[in-house]
């Protein structure tokens, strides 16, 4: 059965299977704010693709009629899940903070199979932490290591303050983004001013906690950068509409557009956001990756630049995150936020609601600190812990080259460069009677071509419309995360599928 059909027969049974049970939980009575949430990155098509996945290693029958033997999985940045590998010292850090003492930092042995900073480290961080990495820790985070994030942060902003007590670390960046827009969205006339494209937890965090989206245009055609007319117009039009309009997510680099914003670009959102009274979520997860010449700059640098930080004229949280970068630590769910400008009342109840979560995982907290603080200069493992994130970095910066020439070699694509981030955008154009076929069963047009394209290829990727887009505009996102060679073979494989898609809705 062609996995569309199966996609909707699935749905349907889901339907049916959850309804009229009498005194349980069913779909009529479940939160109709989750049942309104979307999570593209996470929907139909890597369903999809897991299903045939699972069918292909189990031979179930009919997996050999497809022309691939294993789902290319490129629909979310996750790098470690399609080969990268992990650097070696914080694993080693992070296994001796773990392990018994005895059997670990105390070892008669430990410094035949650990370098010398790495087992100093460990014994800092359990020193710092107390009782270990099995305990809750503060609810902010362990103390040691919010330190090291204000200094990493000071360092990167060229001596701009940041303070420990202002910074929470989470269970990634999404935990702190989500307990954010809890405190933001005061009621349902609440409204967040969001990128499209965006990164889709800011849509489905805002569906879940009853807030509106309000939509801002990013600027494809000169490279996703943000435009403050367009800022203004969708300020104007929310409130016209009666939105309370509390605030503003900024991605930067972007996500799914991958582009890195000029410094002209956050200067104008940090003017646009302290100018009306509106809180500035900048996500900036990506602030590592960055592989063209544009520096990254970061909202709060902008601030200080710009005079907004003297008394308190920006509220500012900014967010990062272990998952990305070099590291690459997306299960360890390391993040953390630094809250700039904000009441201190408001700060207490942030704290409160911190508090109620007990405190993020510890291997995240180590992980952030980590990637905060390095071995230094002269010790054991600068020299390799350096190589091997160059090694990572220059082969991701490659990787985009790779997928960018690629795709905008392909008629009927076209992509933006990617400056940052893990991820290429392109559009695609999708034929007239594609697009009567996708009705027909109800799917908007990219996810139909997206479908296509696994079920043809094996290549997973997210339709467009899953991150919004201008109206009659078709695509997906594809992150560059797999290995060269699947990177190399999956775009011959998109550009095949183009063209035979292309031939066959003509
Ligand atoms: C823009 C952006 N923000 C936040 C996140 C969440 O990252 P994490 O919760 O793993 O730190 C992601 C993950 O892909 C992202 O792309």
């Amino acid at each position: 059965m062609p996995i569309v059909s199966a996609l909707l027969l699935s749905a349907l049974v889901l339907t049916t299977s959850t309804l009229g049970v009498d005194g349980r939980l069913t779909l009529d009575t479940m939160s109709s704010s989750l049942k309104r949430m979307e999570y593209a990155v996470r929907g139909q098509v890597v369903i999809a693709a897991d299903k045939i996945q699972a069918d292909l290693t189990a031979h179930a029958p009919g997996s050999e009629d497809f022309d691939f033997e294993k789902i290319l999985y490129t629909n979310i940045g996750n790098p470690q899940s399609v080969g990268q590998k992990e650097l070696t010292w914080p694993r080693q850090v992070l296994s001796l903070v773990d392990l018994p003492n005895e059997v670990g930092v105390d070892h008669p042995d430990v410094l035949k199979m650990y370098p010398k900073d790495a087992v100093k480290r460990a014994k800092e961080i359990k020193l710092g932490l107390g009782s270990g990495s099995g305990a809750y820790s503060h609810s902010k985070g362990a103390k040691i290591f919010r330190d090291d994030v204000a200094a990493f942060i000071k360092k990167r902003d060229d001596g701009v303050a940041s303070d420990p007590e202002d910074i929470y670390l989470t269970n990634g960046a999404s935990a702190g983004i989500e307990n954010v827009l809890k405190a933001l969205i005061a009621d349902p006339s609440c409204g967040m001013m969001i990128p499209i494209p965006q990164y889709p937890i800011y849509s489905a965090l805002l569906d879940l906690h009853n807030g509106q989206k309000v939509p801002y245009y990013l600027d494809e055609d000169r490279c996703w950068e943000i435009n403050i007319r367009e800022l203004e117009r969708s300020l104007t039009a929310a409130q016209e509409a009666g939105v309370n309009v509390v605030g503003l997510v900024l991605i930067n680099p972007g996500n799914p557009t991958g582009q890195v914003l000029s410094k002209e670009g956050v200067q104008d959102v940090v003017r646009f956001c302290a100018a009306n009274d509106l809180v500035l979520m900048s996500d900036e997860v990506y602030q590592e990756n960055v592989y063209d010449d544009t520096p990254f700059y970061s909202a709060k640098r902008a601030a200080y630049d710009c005079g907004l930080l003297e008394d308190d004229r920006l509220q500012l949280v900014s967010f990062h995150s272990a998952s990305k970068g070099v590291f690459g630590e997306c299960g360890r769910r390391g993040g953390y936020m630094e809250l700039v400008g904000f009441d201190q009342t408001v700060k207490d109840h942030l704290y409160k609601l911190a508090s109620s979560g007990l405190c993020s995982s510890i291997s995240g907290q180590i992980m952030i600190s980590l990637m905060a603080r390095g071995p230094e200069k002269g010790d054991e493992s600068y020299e390799s812990h350096e190589l091997e994130k160059s090694l990572i970095f220059e082969s991701l910066k490659r990787r985009s080259k790779i997928v960018e020439a690629g795709l905008n070699a392909v008629e009927g694509m076209s992509c933006q460069p990617a400056q940052g981030a893990m991820y290429c955008f392109p559009s695609v154009q999708v034929p007239d009677r594609a697009i009567e076929a996708a009705a027909k069963l109800g799917l908007p047009p990219d996810t139909f071509y997206a479908l296509s394209l696994l079920e043809r290829t094996g290549v997973c990727v997210v339709p467009a419309s899953g991150f919004g887009q201008r109206k009659g505009r078709f695509g997906f996102r594809t992150t560059f995360l797999p290995q060269e060679e699947d990177l190399s073979n999956a775009v011959s494989a998109i550009r095949r599928h183009h063209e035979e898609f292309s031939l066959k809705y003509k």
